[in-house]
């Protein structure tokens, strides 16, 4: 079955009793027993949903993957697969790694007992170099936030599975429309569904995606435990918006590809950062193993000041923290999503005081660069 086929059916089947189309909010803390010990598969709402059910069917497909679970956020997920390590292991991880990420590892993570690299996976010889005997996994974020480096997934694989290092992708900025790392053998996938998944900003979601089954049990027995489960209400609502996601997918990437285009003939730019645009230095890779760009672009714009006023001038773009949803968003990340990464970290990544991260829409694309347009012609 091919993409938007599944995105609307796999998972979901006409409802038992009523024959409804849609996959009902079974909005329930438990279930009866019809005697004692005899139950129709669901015990505890923690434990298993329908309409969760259904979900994690849906974006388990979505993913090429056989085993998917759901969280009541994207940090739920990042924590439950640190939550499959123990105390002593040694993690890699992108150096450009999402502030919430990295907050939780550095903060909360490492009083555990985990020990932790952060690397330039983009280069393998980095991630090759940084290999202990203690490795359990790496850790990667492919385009990063907001940076959009990328790191050849195949290229880490091959290296991972010579030493026996299990490998988890967020895979958040592609979605599951533009890039499938279980393909190519990644061991686990991960998303903030807040984002390009549910993409309409009303709900916080997390997601887990694997075909491993012994690191399906692991992670069944851990969403049980620690209990980080969305409610069937957000269940049934990102249900509702994976329906559309190849097509939402495709409006963010042409109108990122023509705000790129505007950004940079405008000349008022220093740099600016779309792995869909032939300046990207690993554009090449991003057309091998992705098939689309998405929709975040990152402009350099030299100082703070500017950002500022770029950020104001936008009428269209809201000035909001997160992305992949249908409106059109900018954020300073600096001061808004990045402020936990310590200032020499974020430097030696680029991330400067000038950089702001666009999050483009499916707005009309002429209402978008117009008002980007606008913005620059205030600098
Ligand atoms: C790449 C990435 N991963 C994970 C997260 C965390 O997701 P959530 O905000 O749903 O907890 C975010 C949030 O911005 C993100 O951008």
């Amino acid at each position: 079955m091919k993409f938007s086929t599944k995105q609307i059916h796999a998972g979901q089947h006409p409802e038992g009793v009523t024959g409804a189309v849609i996959t009902p909010i079974f909005q329930t803390s438990t279930y009866s027993n019809s005697k004692l010990g005899e139950t129709k598969g669901f015990d505890y709402g923690r434990t298993i949903n329908p309409t969760r059910t259904a979900l994690e069917q849906n974006l388990a497909a979505l993913e090429n993957g056989k085993f998917g679970f759901c969280f009541s956020s994207g940090m739920a997920a990042v924590q439950t697969v640190a939550m499959t390590l123990k105390s002593g292991d040694h993690v890699i991880c992108t150096s450009n790694v999402y502030g919430g990420t990295y907050r939780l590892f550095e903060q909360i993570m490492v009083n555990l007992g985990i020990e932790f690299s952060y690397v330039d996976t983009s280069d393998t010889n980095e991630t090759l170099n940084a290999i202990k005997n203690n490795t359990r996994l790496i850790y990667i974020e492919t385009p990063t936030n907001p940076m959009l480096q990328l790191t050849d997934l195949k290229a880490t694989v091959g290296i991972a599975k010579s030493k026996g290092i299990m490998t988890c992708v967020d895979n958040t900025f592609m979605s599951p429309y533009f890039q499938n790392p279980l393909d190519l053998g990644v061991d686990i996938v991960l998303h903030s569904s807040t984002k390009y998944i549910n993409g309409h900003s009303d709900v916080i979601g997390g997601c887990i995606i694997t075909s491993d089954e012994r690191i399906a049990d692991r992670l069944k027995f851990l969403q049980n435990s620690s209990g980080a489960i969305p409610s069937p209400f957000d269940c049934w609502l990102i249900l509702r918006a994976t329906k559309t996601l190849a097509q939402r997918m495709r409006c963010h990437n042409e109108n990122a590809l023509a705000i790129c285009k505007v950004l940079k003939e405008s000349g008022k730019i220093r740099k600016v950062i779309y792995p869909g645009d032939e300046s990207h230095p690993q554009h090449e890779l991003a057309k091998k193993q992705m098939s689309g760009f998405g929709g975040i672009i990152s402009v350099d714009l030299d100082s703070y000041d500017k950002a500022v006023n770029f950020c104001n001038a936008l009428n269209i773009f809201q000035i909001a923290e997160s992305l992949g949803g249908v409106e059109s968003l900018v954020c300073h990340p600096v001061s808004m999503t990045h402020g936990s990464v310590p200032k020499d970290l974020r430097e030696k990544i680029g991330l400067t005081d000038g950089l702001v991260r666009l999050s483009v829409g499916i707005e009309d694309e002429d209402d978008l660069t117009e008002d980007v347009l606008r913005a620059l012609s205030n600098l």
